[in-house]
């Protein structure tokens, strides 16, 4: 497996591939990035895997700062699944426009997201979708993957990506990975290192949460989806969450679910202590 770090000594490597898969990630990696590594293998003759965290889409009191850098494991568990190459640039190498001690963007050339990227997660984080899509579009570009392989616990940043070579006439090939669980039900994700250990035993009340929503629609269709959002949202709070949203959505659109659509999910966001955990579950109404 190979680390390379510039642009150019990639492009020289990748030259003559004509099969490459792609996982885009920030590092800090779990079983869920490797199921996409996996399913990555199965689909080519070559596995790029990125390591960057993009700083366009963090907000300014986001945890930019504090992101677990652990790239030396990452490629240990990256060699084990098989890659053949790990991209791991710094700052400048993919914003040369970019002040790096201040951070200050400058001239840099983003993509501007259409308006459901403001609601939902881009609530809360204004921009943070610019960022995704910006950094995403670029990584396109410089690796030129025929498959990009994208966890489906980041639902919106699934649906904005799609959109994104939709609406930019790329010819890649979106693949979802469903989200891997802890045994107790929680997503796996980067930001559960945060978790202290008391918070770390409730965690998983987020995805309960959601199943009881499921529950709830598969009982009684969409005619209460107001009335069971709240409710899941009020049974976050007084187990002492913040609690960002519980939305119930139309899976092609990712607009409010209306009766008549089959295809749904059911999104939330919340705060346990200072960690912002996301979850979603997907359910068919028939
Ligand atoms: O999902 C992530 O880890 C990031 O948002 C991504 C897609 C690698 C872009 O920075």
């Amino acid at each position: 497996m190979l680390v390379i770090n510039t642009i150019m000594a990639l492009r020289q490597y990748l030259n003559n591939q004509t099969e490459i898969a792609f996982v885009p990630t920030m590092g800090n990696l779990h079983d869920g990035h490797i199921k996409l590594v996996n399913l990555a293998k199965q689909n080519s003759t070559c596995v790029v895997v990125s390591i960057f965290v993009n700083p366009l889409q963090f907000g300014a009191n986001e945890d930019l700062n504090s992101y677990p850098r652990t790239l030396e494991a990452d490629c240990e568990k990256l060699k084990a699944a098989g890659t053949d190459v790990v991209f791991a640039p710094n700052i400048a190498e993919i914003y040369p426009n970019i002040n790096v001690i201040t951070l200050d963007f400058g001239q840099t050339m983003t993509i501007d997201t259409p308006a459901i990227a403001n609601e939902l997660c881009g609530a809360v984080r204004p921009g943070h979708f610019n960022g995704v899509a910006t950094i995403v579009l670029k990584l396109f570009n410089i690796v030129q993957p025929s498959i990009a392989i994208f966890g489906k616990k980041d639902f919106q940043q699934l649906f904005i990506i799609r959109e994104l070579v939709k609406q930019f006439n790329l010819s890649i090939r979106i693949m979802a990975a469903d989200t891997m669980r802890e045994p107790d039900g929680l997503a796996m994700s980067s930001r559960n290192g945060y978790l202290s250990a008391s918070e770390r035993k409730g965690a998983n009340m987020l995805h309960n949460t959601l199943s009881q929503t499921v529950e709830n629609l598969h009982k009684s269709g969409l005619k209460q989806i107001t009335q069971f959002e709240q409710v899941a949202t009020q049974h976050l709070i007084a187990a002492g969450w913040q609690v960002d949203y519980v939305s119930i959505r139309a899976v092609n659109t990712l607009l409010p679910a209306e009766s008549g659509d089959k295809q749904v999910v059911v999104l939330g966001a919340a705060r346990l202590g200072k960690t912002r955990l996301i979850d979603n579950i997907e359910l068919i109404l028939t």
